[in-house]
């Protein structure tokens, strides 16, 4: 298809390493991972000093777009916001060898690596790291507009706030309600305030946002499994979706915290601000769905499976009052509880484009999988049919009129996981962590790259 983007995209810190390189600030998760000593992203997949290759196997592998994120503790040396020249020159290094190859670029200004010294100053929780956050990405306009094209404020912030203040599974590593409305909300804030200096500053091209977006299922068509459905609406897509490209938090929303919650900081100039400047399309990062029904006991309980096999069958989500998660028996799900539906990606995608009229991407989809790399070439057959089906399901919603405009693939090769490490695999690429970092096509980075030709036939 002609100008459909495919490509495969990855995180800063789940692949750079070079974590004390090129005068790199500390982020909050090289001090939780070494605090806790846990596994880390240090050395990673080294795509710090191997992103050419990495680039160079993605045009060979037919792909015509990369999404990546720029680490915050690379550009801004301190809390003053000094620009750290050599991190500069290493995205401008990855942009030029992206356009070298006719990769287009397409960049996430924070995909959760923020840099220590903020998050000892309050982190997300702090209305001064919207201020900081506003000045990093003018500086990563300035310094990288004049070739990209395609930006994105956030990843996935509800993602990003849930885990790290309501489940805790993430740094800070708190559960607090208070604190995961706050930062979802200066997060939000800080997301508007980025649109705000990119369309000042007259520069070339869109800004989105990248949602973790769970298209929610009812089990029933009971009132009641409707009004659970529209808490889950809520809690899971909308305050992320409705404020970024409608300007507005949900007000029914606004209503269920206002007894709950100080709502103290939400200041009219910010909500109008939110609401002039909104996001030019929606980036959606598509795992799997939710099914819920109405709540009936016990308290708000969050469960991630982030071990694996040794924890199958352990997720679980209830929220007091709103609704609980079910899990449908029926269905396939991975080792780490994430259940195998691409219908939802089809049907997700008619509802986000039905709601909001935007330009949408897809972009993240993938399957994290246990697989021995030591062999010649990863027989991956699992994973090139959850990317076909949910292939196919994007074309369906292309064909039925959305606008999709591209689909990537999480991930082009091998990388960290948050919490699960690298045992969980999401690559097209195997990485031999034992043997050097060798990179080792797996069978779908072909499959992917002759689905593309194929496409790009028509
Ligand atoms: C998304 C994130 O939530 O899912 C990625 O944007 C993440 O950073 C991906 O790696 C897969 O999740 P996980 O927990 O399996 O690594």
């Amino acid at each position: 298809m002609k100008d459909f983007l495919w490509g495969s995209a990855t995180a800063s810190y789940q692949c750079e390493g070079g974590w004390n390189e090129g005068n790199r600030a500390i982020s909050m998760w090289d001090r939780y991972l070494h605090d806790n000593h846990l596994e880390n992203g240090d050395v990673a997949s080294d795509h710090y000093h191997r992103f050419e290759e990495d680039i160079r196997m993605m045009k060979e592998g037919g792909q015509n777009s990369y999404r990546f994120s720029i680490a915050w503790p690379r550009i801004i040396k301190n809390a003053e916001g000094e620009v750290n020249q050599e991190g500069v020159d290493f995205y401008n290094r990855v942009i030029d060898t992206c356009l070298k190859y006719d990769i287009e670029p397409f960049v996430t200004i924070f995909h959760w690596d923020l840099p220590d010294y903020l998050e000892q100053n309050g982190g997300w929780l702090n209305r001064q790291t919207t201020e900081a956050y506003a000045h990093y990405a003018k500086v990563c306009f300035e310094k990288f507009g004049d070739r990209v094209r395609l930006w994105t404020t956030f990843n996935e912030p509800r993602y990003y706030t849930f885990s790290g203040y309501l489940i805790g599974n993430y740094p800070p590593g708190h559960q607090d309600l208070q604190e995961t409305v706050t930062s979802s909300y200066y997060m939000m804030l800080a997301s508007a305030m980025a649109v705000k200096e990119f369309r000042n500053g007259g520069y070339q091209g869109q800004i989105g946002i990248v949602h973790s977006f769970s298209p929610i299922y009812g089990v029933d068509s009971t009132v009641e499994t409707a009004i659970a459905a529209r808490y889950a609406e809520n809690f899971y897509n909308n305050w992320i979706l409705d404020t970024a490209a409608l300007g507005e938090i949900p007000g029914d929303l606004l209503a269920e915290l206002y007894g709950r919650c100080d709502l103290s900081m939400m200041k009219p100039e910010d909500l109008e601000l939110i609401k002039s400047y909104t996001v030019d399309f929606l980036g959606l990062n598509y795992y799997a769905r939710v099914m819920i029904a109405p709540y009936t006991t016990g308290e708000t309980t969050l469960i991630v499976n982030n071990k694996g096999k040794q924890a199958k069958g352990t997720s679980q989500t209830i929220i007091k009052g709103w609704f609980e998660q079910v899990r449908p028996e029926s269905s396939q799900y991975t080792e780490w509880d994430t259940e195998i539906f691409p219908e939802g990606l089809c049907e997700g995608i008619r509802r986000v484009w039905n709601k909001y009229r935007l330009p949408v991407y897809i972009t993240e989809n993938g399957i994290g999988l246990y697989e021995d790399v030591t062999v010649e070439q990863v027989d991956d057959r699992q994973r090139i049919e959850f990317m076909d089906s949910h292939i196919h399901a994007v074309m369906q919603a292309k064909e039925e009129g959305c606008d999709v405009r591209g689909y990537y693939a999480w991930s082009p090769f091998d990388l960290y996981s948050w919490k699960n490490g690298t045992e969980k695999r999401y690559g097209l690429v195997a990485i031999d962590y034992e043997d050097g970092l060798k990179r080792k096509p797996k069978k779908s980075y072909y499959w992917y790259r002759d689905m593309i030709a194929q496409d790009q036939k028509n």
